[in-house]
């Protein structure tokens, strides 16, 4: 496994975050600050009869209110992915509607936090309120629209026939719950203004060249003259990725108040106002031939979204992607209720689509009579079904293997309810693991200084990932130096574009540009190595030499599929008086092409896993069916999971560097951790148990 594991250097922002120096966008300290905070709807269908806000401008320390009575001027934005995407399509404050509850209402601005807080709770609204949607059992669903110009509908083969050919068939129906990203680092926006023709924001993004230029046109402004500044971001999950209302209505009042203005989130402001993952229900119909070649797989899947903004949770992506069938059929549906906007949460659809296949390829080798690891084996398809193209260095079955063998999978009994520990039933269960390889543009730029450092700049970001230590490890592989020696710059739009932190692209994209930019400057200097660069520079008493290099996808994307793979495999120990469940053990193995750190990626599937557990078994936003408010609104009543819900976890990764895709032959591991967790838990859970749950999370009250 040597040959595609790189080094393990540890994070060089690692002291910075845990001394508390590594500054986050609510931290930066500007002078002449004022502070915003959000009036937001108590209902969450209906109009907004009066407001009024002169008890709020009359408190202390009250320097302004904005509603929709006097919003401030904001531009609509083209709204679209490549440009300038915003989260919610709706601008804030742009009429007197009320969608979802929570939604911003109004905006108070005063001295101090505590005060703008304080007079946020003396602006006094009245509603007309109606009757919320928010049961997707009650809503109208239509077919979904597409998302990047792909369409979510697909059929190949004769999926009637097919299904009627096979000897084994089964269809079930699998549900997930509402989910939120719930980062560690409350979203936040600092606006500072120049005039009235350029302006600085401080905010966490998770795309820094996206994010200026959605900025820019909001404001009028030519994207040069906004400055995104973006240096460390605490967890982001695809929250973090386009600007939210609450960071366009700060930048709107900054400009009109001509005072820098800071606006923090708070937790019950975050779960109604910053996105969270639609819940979705997915039927599954498969069939088989008795030895298990799968014939016909159908996959429909239903999401939700908002009034004010189109997201389709795109479950039916990886069905194609998974195993073989000749005859293959997938639906996807939408439905509006009144909920603010889902987005992105990673892996945007994998993750739930794979929680339904992989717990009915479960099913279906339970009802065959075989070793669910086999039945994939079987099924693997070497081609991407959809696309027609040969998937490039793919180590599935390795993954599968390479897994079983590490877990003893082999001892498995092939009967539930077969093994107990400690008065405690004991399950064993696996499932698949999948996520595309995405590359994009990026850019960056190399400095050689006469004192022996390099120095790499560009407008990438670290959401957490990994990124400054891949970059600096990268570099200092091309330039024959040690890590210690590579000072990395990331999130600042003055820098060159790095491209996007998102469908686990960055280092796909970013790390070939750094690989150039490096390679360019010995050859820019004539040298073999930085050592003599170093040494001429001291000799000429010059700065600096640097290097600007530009990386983007070629055409190899036509030829090739790019995706990456894994298997889960996992034991739980489940006390039935209580409904008590523990994750005891868990092995994953990854097959993400060329690692650039153990360490760091490692961490990243650890991270995916946690996440996943947290789905499996406990994570659900629900809303009060009357009133349509959220009745989960911190980290108290959102349960992720803690230190001892957490088992080690083992983590190992196989196969070959996918130089098809990139010179760095490197996909990315930020969500494929993720996939296949709660599908493996389930699959275990009945394994221990004998009953299926196919409603997520698998709380303990199901398993009574
Ligand atoms: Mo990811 S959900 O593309 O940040």
């Amino acid at each position: 496994m040597n040959k595609v594991n790189g080094s393990a250097v540890s994070r060089k922002d690692g002291r910075a975050k845990v001394t508390g120096t590594a500054t986050y966008a609510a931290e930066h300290q500007i002078p002449n600050l004022v502070h915003g905070y959000l009036v937001t709807a108590s209902i969450a269908n209906g109009q907004i009869k009066s407001i009024d806000t002169s008890t709020a401008e009359k408190a202390s320390g009250v320097i302004a209110v904005f509603t929709h009575k006097n919003p401030p001027k904001i531009f609509k934005p083209t709204n679209n992915f490549m440009t300038s995407k915003i989260y919610e399509a709706r601008l804030p404050l742009s009429d007197d509607k009320v969608y979802y509850a929570g939604q911003i209402v109004g905006l108070v601005v005063a001295d101090t936090f505590e005060r703008a807080r304080h007079a946020a709770r003396l602006v006094k609204v009245e509603y007309a309120t109606e009757k919320p949607l928010i049961d997707p059992a009650k809503a109208t669903f239509k077919e979904a629209p597409s998302m990047f110009g792909e369409g979510m509908k697909f059929q190949k083969g004769d999926f009637t026939t097919g299904m009627a050919s096979a000897t084994a068939k089964m269809e079930v129906t699998y549900k997930t719950s509402t989910e939120l990203h719930a980062p560690m680092e409350p979203h936040a926006t600092i606006a500072q203004w120049q005039g009235s023709d350029s302006l600085t924001i401080y905010e966490p993004s998770q795309w820094v060249m996206g994010t200026q230029r959605t900025y820019a046109e909001l404001f009028g402004l030519p994207k040069e003259r906004v400055r995104i500044v973006t240096p460390f971001i605490g967890g982001a999950f695809g929250s973090k990725a386009f600007p939210w209302p609450h960071g366009i209505l700060c930048a709107a009042v900054a400009r009109q108040l001509q005072r820098p203005v800071k606006v923090v989130l708070t937790r019950a402001q975050m779960t109604a106002n910053a996105g969270h993952r639609s819940e979705t229900e997915q039927t599954i119909r498969l069939a088989a031939t008795a030895d298990g070649n799968l014939m016909s797989v159908e996959h429909d899947v239903k999401s939700c979204t908002s009034l004010v903004d189109v997201f389709t949770e795109p479950c039916t992506g990886i069905t194609p992607v998974m195993y073989a069938a000749p005859n293959l059929r997938l639906k996807q549906e939408l439905a509006v209720i009144n909920t603010g906007t889902p987005t992105f949460m990673r892996a945007p659809g994998e993750n739930p689509g794979l929680w339904a296949l992989e717990s009915a390829m479960d099913e279906l080798a339970w009802k065959l009579k075989m070793d669910p690891v086999e039945l994939r084996l079987k099924n693997e398809t070497k081609e991407h079904q959809r696309k027609g193209l040969p998937f490039s260095a793919k180590a599935f079955s390795e993954c599968l293997r390479f897994g079983a063998e590490q877990f003893g999978w082999k001892d498995r009994p092939f009967q539930v309810r077969s093994l107990t520990r400690n008065g405690k039933l004991i399950g064993w269960g696996m499932a698949g693991s999948t996520f595309p390889g995405g590359r994009g543009a990026a850019s960056a730029k190399v400095r050689l200084l006469p004192d022996g450092t390099a120095h790499i700049l560009t407008a990438a970001n670290d959401m957490g990932t990994g990124a400054y230590t891949v970059v600096a490890s990268t570099a200092a592989e091309v330039l024959g130096i040690p890590v210690e020696k590579v000072r990395v710059d990331l999130g600042d739009s003055l820098l060159p574009d790095g491209g996007l932190a998102g469908g686990s692209m960055m280092t796909a994209s970013l790390l070939p540009a750094v690989m150039s930019a490096c390679q360019e400057v010995l050859k820019s200097a004539k040298a073999k190595t930085a050592e003599e660069v170093f040494s001429s520079l001291r000799q000429s008493g010059r700065a600096a030499v640097e290097a600007t290099a530009s990386s983007a996808p070629g055409a190899e994307g036509k030829k090739w599929a790019f995706q990456s793979w894994g298997a889960h495999f996992c034991e739980v120990s489940i006390d039935e008086e209580i409904g008590r469940l523990q994750v005891t053990r868990w092995v994953s193995v990854m097959n993400i092409g060329r690692v650039i750190n153990a360490k760091t990626a490692a961490s990243q599937v650890r991270g995916g896993v946690i996440m996943g557990l947290g789905q499996a078994l406990m994570e659900e936003c629900h809303f009060d069916p009357n009133i349509g408010y959220p009745v989960v609104y911190d980290l108290a009543t959102y349960h992720f999971p803690a230190h001892a819900d957490i088992p080690r976890i083992e983590v190992a990764f196989v196969g070959e560097p996918d130089l098809n895709f990139n010179p760095a032959g490197v996909r990315g591991v930020g969500e494929i951790g993720i996939t296949g967790v709660s599908a493996a838990i389930g699959n275990a859970v009945y394994h221990a148990t004998g009953k299926r749950i196919r409603h997520l999370p698998i709380t303990p009250d199901k398993l009574l």
